[in-house]
């Protein structure tokens, strides 16, 4: 079958059920799940690329009694791609935003999605990027020139410390110093929300977790309401041409209801903030666990004039192939999810309308059918011009017309950072830190223990 032909009844009709997944009696494969999760794909059965999970004997608030894993480049492709008009985000995804940001563009579909993208989009435009790059690089020698050399650094805590400082200034044309710590609060407030079995509990029940997520969230709109205050009492005409200028000026020519204005804050915030930051901070602990796969790198840096620019990128080829490898095998989204808005072929399968369906970015990452040595962080494998082997079997940022908005943004600025850093630093692992990596989902992937590197002055 053609990959842009859009299913029909026939084809969905002819097509088979795809191999299922039942796991234990009554319980299903989520203990599975839960207990292993990067695991859990090794034990699918073999299928074309499509697998029906079942998880639980019913549905349950934030999970449904079923999933459909959808792991093989051409089927992503055509979810994310060819096929886009038949799919949605997932209701779950819905509900786990309505809390927080209701008509954010992560989750706002139909004409709300487009006038709300069309709003944002040019601030993410080509015009934009020589003005972010410095900032970008600005920022991070600000912050490790107050590094002390053999100094043991918690990485995680400076990589978000650096990408607020960064999105502050690029998107929002402000210093984030003096509420990063609220910006903290809240993503950690967020993550432990969103956590199971957290996430099961409506937020109107006074957990611990609710209460302190309630108080995040309300700290967050003080915060957000403040930089629109200070941003309105800048005449028209001298405000600077950023995010926040471009969601203001929608919001007063009614483009954009303050509901809406409220939730991209949000989202922007939230959604720039943890994933770079937890990129950076794999990619930084692989400059010191695999020093000899990175050494490139330093040379590159070592001949440049000066720090990194926007118009040396071409010559620090290595921050690139590092910030992708560090992408690849830990993909802060660690799964894209769809729903099907009517029944659906895929790879010869049929997916009924409204199932839940998990694209795992992280599984597909490291399948051995796409990738050699897949476990391996070798920065070098982006060097061929033929990796990825398929276009989706590398998608951090997803694909298509949802693909992420941030995506230059985020990965020009964990070039530059890494660039810089490079300059000044190499990174150490603290004497008793293993060069392997626990993970957790957050639900964003991140380190299991606090990750402690050493700089070293070079
Ligand atoms: C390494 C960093 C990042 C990663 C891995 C990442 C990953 C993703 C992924 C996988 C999606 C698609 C989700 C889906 O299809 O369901 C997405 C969407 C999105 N991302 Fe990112 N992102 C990153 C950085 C950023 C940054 C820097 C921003 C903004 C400052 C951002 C804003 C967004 C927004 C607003 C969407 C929703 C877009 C839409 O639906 O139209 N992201 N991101």
């Amino acid at each position: 079958m053609d990959a842009t032909e859009i299913t029909t009844e026939d084809d969905y009709t002819n097509a088979e059920e795809p191999p299922s997944m039942d796991g234990l009696p009554v319980i299903g494969s989520l203990p599975a799940m839960l207990d292993s999760p990067f695991e859990f794909s090794e034990r699918l059965p073999d299928s074309r690329g499509v697998v029906r999970v079942r998880l639980a004997p019913i549905d349950l608030p934030m999970m449904p009694s079923e999933l459909y894993y959808v792991d093989h480049p051409e089927a992503i492709r055509r979810v994310l791609v060819d096929d886009h008009a038949s799919y949605r985000k997932p209701d779950l995804a819905k509900r786990a935003f309505a809390d927080l940001a209701p008509n954010g563009l992560f989750v706002a579909e139909g004409d709300q999605w487009r006038r709300i993208r069309d709003v944002v989009q040019p601030a993410f435009g080509a015009r934009n990027v020589q003005r972010y790059a410095d900032a970008m690089v600005t920022e991070t020698v600000r912050r490790v020139d107050e590094w002390d050399d053999g100094e043991p650094l918690a990485i995680a805590d400076e990589a978000r410390t650096i990408t607020s400082a960064i999105l502050g200034r690029a998107l929002f044309s402000s210093d984030f110093t003096a509420i990063a710590d609220s910006l903290r609060s809240v993503v950690d407030a967020m993550g432990a929300k969103l956590d199971v079995p957290a996430s099961a509990v409506p937020t109107w029940v006074p957990t611990r977790t609710n209460r302190r997520f309630k108080r995040d969230v309300r700290e967050f709109e003080r915060v957000a309401a403040d930089l629109v205050r200070k941003r309105r009492q800048v005449a028209a005409d001298e405000r600077p041409n950023d995010l926040l200028s471009a969601l203001i000026v929608a919001t007063e020519d009614r483009t954009l209801s303050p509901a809406e204005l409220r939730d991209q804050l949000f989202v922007f915030l939230f959604a720039g903030h943890e994933t770079t930051s937890l990129a950076l901070t794999f990619a930084c602990f692989h400059l010191a666990a695999n020093p000899e796969r990175c050494e490139r790198l330093y040379a590159e840096v070592d001949a440049l004039d000066g720090d990194p620019s926007i118009g040396a990128l071409d010559e620090v080829p290595t921050s690139e192939h590092i910030a992708k490898e560090a992408l690849r095998l830990y993909p802060p989204s660690v799964e894209v999810a769809r729903e099907p808005t009517e029944d659906v072929e895929l790879r010869g399968y049929r997916v009924p309308k409204s199932a839940g369906m998990i694209l795992p970015v992280y599984s597909v990452h490291r399948d051995e059918r796409w990738w050699d040595d897949p476990e391996s962080f070798r920065p070098e494998r982006w060097e061929r011009e033929d990796v990825p082997s398929h276009e989706y079997a590398y998608f951090p940022f997803g694909g298509g017309p949802r693909a992420c908005i941030g995506n230059r943004f985020a990965t020009l600025g964990l070039r530059l950072v890494l660039a810089t850093i490079a300059r000044r630093y190499r990174f150490g692992l603290a004497p008793d830190r293993s060069a392997d990596l626990d993970l957790r989902i957050t639900p964003t992937l991140a380190p299991a223990e606090p990750i402690e590197l050493i700089a070293r002055e070079r």
